[in-house]
């Protein structure tokens, strides 16, 4: 996963790439490291949180220009001080930080290693900056180049190098590169996010481009023929501020509380992509939704909207197995949904959809993102930045949007969706008063959080809410919990269920499937487990209830989320968890 940054200009390199750095933490926080050339080449990295390893080595004190930064989450090689990036060559004179995997890397490090090449990492990435070592006649660009073309595998890779000390040489391949277009400076990143204090101008690499960037500019040119291209620099509306916790103790809770205004905003925004994408729905002999992580989950709750609405199948499916059971042809089209428009396997099903003819659409946050290059036809979320490592508002504007999509594909089929859509308006009017309940949740998180198994049940369009409950619940608060459709209990998971697991149940207000969750939470008290009902409507008797506001049952998953966000919230906080940046997980995972 891993971050990179660089930045080339009259500033010191080392405080604007560790403010980058800062930023980029979503993607791995176990090692980082910064270069910068002063005269010669400065490296300093360690193991540990940025903040620590600033405490120990005042990275932000580097002086000179350029420099490039890594934040890693280890895939190659342990997490060591020599492991974590930038890596240099022999020669002590190329730096280099990389995000991906370089998959041959054995066979160049042996290949390396004979020609007398001295290695000090485990890592994949070494071999670069010993391959460019290697190649390198003059030219660090034709270097790069030229090492490159030996790698297999992912990349996103920033090189300087006292020989060339007025340069940057930034490089992609299935892995996110972004330029940040200033006033005699230039900014490279993982994303846009990054350098976003400093410039809203930006320019997205796309797969199999490089780019040559100095003080003034930049040139970017393909891997292959090392032709110039023609690129496009984009404005980013989002403002720096929105990245401040804004008062709130966490980014986690901010993004939470933000969801009445994020979801009026997807109510709202580009009625022309949501008809688009509902037409392509429509014209599909087959549609598959697909995702991973809590983007999943959107989808899933997503094809009982296209059943129950607009009578239309759609298959949701995680993205990292669409390779291995979809079946795509022309008539086939492929939804990513993707919040940082960056999961490695999303991607790849987009990509893979794409080599079979299938169409391709997206919903993503993150602006410039790869998925919003790849994708036929985007539709933006417009839920503006999210830090916390845990996906909140990012899920319900995505479910939203679904939302609007099959309510317009129902329109598109002659079906009757007023009363429905007129009760959608509501929708954040009902999300602030769930939010108003916070005390209360917070009330029964502190009652539960001393329990180390947690299981979440709801039936019908709630079962992906029960999926998606305990992931949040798990993330952040390293409890173990299982989500399952609450028909599911009784096969075989009911036999755990003892005073010692917890149960959340996911209660609608009205139907058949109340009914139907009300007598599985008989069955788990008939068994002494304890009960949380998380109720839309009339609350449930019994240990634990947070009563919501009424809803129709098709948008209560909309309703649901902000309880079960804040219920792992305040049991992950109880626990002394780290909420924004729980253990071993990244924001986006861009590797397989
Ligand atoms: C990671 C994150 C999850 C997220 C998933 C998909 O696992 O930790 O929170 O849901 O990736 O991310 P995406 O950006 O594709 O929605």
């Amino acid at each position: 996963m891993c971050g990179i940054v660089g930045y080339i200009g009259g500033r010191n390199a080392g405080e604007v790439v560790l403010q980058g750095l800062k930023r980029l933490e979503y993607r791995g926080y176990d090692s980082c490291g910064i270069a910068c050339i002063n005269r010669g080449l400065v490296v300093k990295k360690d193991v540990g949180e940025i903040d620590e390893i600033e405490a120990r080595h005042r990275l932000s004190r580097i002086a000179g220009s350029p420099g490039i930064g890594h934040t890693r989450w280890a895939t190659h090689g342990g997490v060591t001080k020599e492991n974590a990036h930038p890596h240099v060559d022999c020669s002590g004179e190329i730096a280099v930080v990389h995000n991906g995997i370089i998959s041959n890397h054995e066979e160049l490090r042996r290949k390396l290693e004979a020609r007398g090449h001295v290695f000090a990492s485990s890592t994949d990435t070494e071999v670069l900056p010993h391959l460019i070592e290697e190649h390198y006649r003059g030219s660090l660009e034709e270097a790069v180049r030229r090492a490159l073309a030996e790698v297999e595998g992912t990349y996103a890779v920033l090189v300087i190098s006292t020989r060339e000390p007025e340069k940057i040489i930034a490089a992609r391949r299935e892995s996110p590169l972004v330029i940040g277009m200033g006033e005699g400076e230039m900014f490279i990143a993982s994303d846009i996010f990054s350098f976003l204090r400093h410039t809203r101008r930006a320019l997205p690499l796309d797969d199999g481009e490089y780019a040559l960037v100095t003080r003034g500019g930049c040139v970017v040119k393909s891997l292959a023929t090392g032709e110039v291209k023609r690129k496009r620099v984009i404005e980013v509306e989002w403002s720096d501020e929105e990245a401040r916790k804004e008062g709130y103790p966490h980014f986690m809770l901010k993004e939470i509380h933000e969801q009445p205004s994020t979801v009026a905003s997807a109510l709202k925004i580009y009625p022309e992509d949501v008809a688009r994408l509902a037409e392509m729905i429509s014209g599909a002999e087959r549609v598959y939704l697909t995702g991973a992580g809590t983007s999943l989950h959107a989808a899933m709750v997503a094809e009982y909207w296209f059943a129950q609405l607009a009578d239309k199948l759609v298959i949701a499916i995680d993205s990292s197995e669409l390779r291995n059971k979809g079946v795509l042809d022309a008539g086939t089209l492929v939804v990513g949904i993707t919040q940082s428009g960056e999961t490695y396997d999303t991607l790849a099903a987009l990509r893979y959809a794409k080599q079979r003819g299938a169409k391709t659409a997206a919903i993503v946050n993150v602006i410039g993102s790869t998925a919003t290059r790849i994708a036929e036809h985007v539709l933006m979320q417009g839920s503006g930045i999210e830090i916390a490592v845990c996906a909140t508002k990012t899920y319900t504007s995505q479910l939203t949007l679904l939302l609007r999509t099959a309510l317009e594909l129902a329109k598109l089929r002659g079906g009757d969706v007023e009363a429905l859509e007129a009760e959608v308006g509501s929708l954040p009017g009902k999300l602030a008063r769930v939010l108003e309940l916070e005390q209360e949740i917070k009330r029964v998180a502190e009652q539960h959080f001393d329990v180390s198994n947690y299981l979440f049940i709801g039936k019908g369009i709630n079962y992906p809410t029960a999926l998606e409950g305990a992931l949040k619940l798990k993330e952040i608060s390293y409890l173990h919990a299982e989500g399952m459709s609450s028909g599911m209990l009784k096969h075989g998971t009911i036999s755990l269920i003892d005073e010692n697991m917890h149960t959340v149940a996911f209660v609608p207000a009205q139907g058949e499937n109340r009914k139907r969750i009300m007598s599985n939470i008989q069955e788990v008290r008939a068994r002494e487990g304890r009960v949380i009902a998380i109720a839309s409507g009339e609350p449930v008797a019994g240990d634990a209830c947070i009563a919501l506001p009424s809803c129709s049952e098709e948008l209560s998953p909309i309703i649901f989320a902000p309880a079960f966000q804040l219920l792992a919230y305040h049991v992950a906080l109880k626990l002394g968890r780290n909420v924004d940046k729980p253990r071993a997980l990244a924001k986006s995972v861009t590797v397989e």
